[in-house]
């Protein structure tokens, strides 16, 4: 397999993790909503790990919901809560142009049941700013949505302050915190969030499991219809080896958290002095180094220097045995130039010639090297 520096798009399951989760595949195969001995063990196991993981974000358990990800979490609380909507005078909500598309798609599907939509736009690091949120909130606002870190830049929004100003004008406030769990502290609480959307394959768990917190004194729809399952808010049978390894994944964090971080800070580091001393002024960094996530580093090459066809740069460290992303995981694949740098205000062409490369706890020093020689390789051929 490649040297993989993809990890924002997704994480290698930790051993640790898949060694918890494996029972539930064998073992212990049960229903947790059934009455007998198989239903109730697997119900415990569902309420511990709610208990764990509400102890690990500082919030209640019955304020924790299990999803199928970030992005069934992203619709959960957008569209619970405009469906929900007590107050048929509100009928603003706002996002921003570089949230996730389970984000935006969500906003803009909301078009269709008469909600007003306005999109607050980034600076050039892709950052978000509180007076940007404040210019754009009228009588009419329901809800803000807002990312804690963009998945693409890396860039750290200051959601603290973005909630104060929720609060006061009395909107809600949602927080897709699917990059930064476990690459920087995340307490909704203290953070003033009312919505926060996790999923734990971005952080060595496995896909297809995640949760929305809700503050437990604001009211949304239920999106899901079903069998009554999370307090009668999100119908299905529990993905009870998910939810085991969701779990694991977090307990990990609890006592790994500080270590994963200065690990990425060292990787990043070299990869950024590696690249200044080989590239000089032929590489831009998109990310601020001051507000951004420890893992992730988006870097545009000069095009002109370049000596692959234009948006090739992935395809090419891809056959060199790199792994990293041209854009979000979403439109790898495709040649279309990122929308997030678009939106930051950078020409076609600039997109087209940048990369995300993005650390994992799995990451070694060598793997740098081996980057860099690539890159070397593919830019001076
Ligand atoms: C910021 C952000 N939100 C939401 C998601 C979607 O999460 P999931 O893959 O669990 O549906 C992703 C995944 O790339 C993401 O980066």
């Amino acid at each position: 397999m490649n040297v993989y520096f993809d990890n924002a798009a997704s994480t290698k399951l930790d051993p640790r993790v898949l060694e918890a989760m494996m029972p539930y595949f064998t073992d212990y195969f049960g229903n947790p909503s059934s009455i007998h001995k198989e239903g109730k063990f697997l119900k415990v196991l569902v309420e511990d790990a709610r208990e764990l993981i509400a102890s690990f974000l500082g919030v209640k358990p019955k304020e924790v919901f299990f999803t199928s990800g970030g992005t069934e979490a992203n619709n959960f609380a957008i569209k619970g809560l405009a469906f929900s909507n007590p107050d048929n005078s509100k009928n603003h909500i706002i996002t921003s142009s570089v949230e996730h598309p389970a984000v935006i798609d969500s906003f803009i599907y909301l078009k269709n049941f008469g909600y007003r939509v306005s999109f607050a736009a980034p600076d050039k690091s892709g950052i978000i700013h509180s007076g940007e949120i404040e210019r754009l909130i009228t009588p009419e606002t329901l809800l803000v949505s807002i990312m804690h870190a963009n998945n693409e830049l890396g860039s750290v929004n200051d959601v603290k302050a973005i909630s104060s100003i929720c609060r006061e004008h009395g909107v809600r406030f949602h927080s897709d915190t699917v990059q930064s769990v476990g690459k920087t502290e995340v307490k909704p609480k203290e953070l003033g969030l009312d919505f926060m959307t996790m999923s734990a394959h971005k952080f060595y768990g496995p896909k297809g499991v995640g949760i929305l917190f809700k503050d437990e004194n604001v009211r949304i729809d239920k999106y899901f219809h079903g069998g009554g399952q999370e307090r009668d808010m999100r119908g299905g049978t529990e993905n009870v080896p998910g939810i085991a390894g969701l779990s694991k994944a977090v307990e990990i964090l609890e006592s790994s958290m500080n270590d994963d971080i200065g690990h990425y800070k060292r990787i990043n580091t070299n990869v950024r002095n590696e690249l200044n001393a080989a590239f000089g002024g032929d590489v831009i960094f998109n990310s601020d180094e001051k507000n951004s996530l420890p893992n992730i580093l988006n870097v545009t090459f000069n095009p002109d220097r370049l000596k692959v066809p234009i948006g090739l740069l992935p395809v090419k460290l891809d056959l060199s045995g790199i792994s990293v992303s041209g854009g979000s995981a979403c439109s790898s694949g495709s040649l279309k130039p990122s929308r997030v740098l678009l939106e930051t205000g950078m020409d076609e062409r600039l997109a087209l010639s940048s990369i995300r490369i993005s650390a994992g706890r799995f990451n070694k020093d060598e793997d740098v090297t081996k980057l860099i020689e690539a890159l070397k390789n593919i830019l001076s051929a």
